[in-house]
């Protein structure tokens, strides 16, 4: 059973729906869930819970607004954070071409930068395939803790 903390990223909801799901759905099975609903870098530093972002993009493969200042806060100091797992739910769009699920990529980046340990393959939900973005991300998060 694992501790894990759910950073996340949304604009519309659609990845808040599925990080509270992700809660709801593994608590239950003996897993402990944080979900930070409004990051802050601290929610990190003061603990070694593996990390699971669940971002979506906005703009032109950009951060939502409220997972922002994480971002920028962690690109700026980077808190060194070796071998600590993380993985990435990004949702997007794929009509978005180059910039599809680009906020994954950049948080993905920041924190390869601060020593954390990838786990597992990124999950890319598309907008155009899929109106239940919960239901990819728990078959992925189910993988994803097993490997932890
Ligand atoms: C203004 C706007 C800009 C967007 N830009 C991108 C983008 O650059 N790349 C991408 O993959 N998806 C993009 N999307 C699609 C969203 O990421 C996608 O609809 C996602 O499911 C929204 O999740 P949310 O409800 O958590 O905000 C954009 C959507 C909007 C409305």
């Amino acid at each position: 059973m694992a501790s894990i903390r759910i950073l996340v990223g949304s604009v519309f909801g659609g990845a808040l729906l599925t990080a509270r799901e992700l809660k709801k759905t593994l608590e239950p099975e003996g897993h402990t869930v944080v979900v930070n609903e409004q990051p802050e870098l601290t929610d990190i530093t003061g603990n070694s819970d593996p990390v699971l972002i669940c971002t979506s993009t906005t703009g032109q493969g950009e951060v939502p607004p409220n997972l922002l200042p994480f971002y920028l806060d962690l690109r700026e100091t980077l808190p060194q954070q070796p071998g600590r797992p993380f993985g990435v739910i990004v949702l997007g769009d794929s009509s978005y071409g180059d910039t599809f699920c680009g906020a994954g990529d950049l948080l993905e980046e920041a924190f390869l930068e601060t020593g954390a340990a990838k786990t597992g393959n990124t999950l890319k939900i598309d907008a155009m395939e899929t109106t239940e973005p919960e239901q990819e991300a728990l078959i992925w998060a189910r993988e994803w803790l097993a490997l932890l």
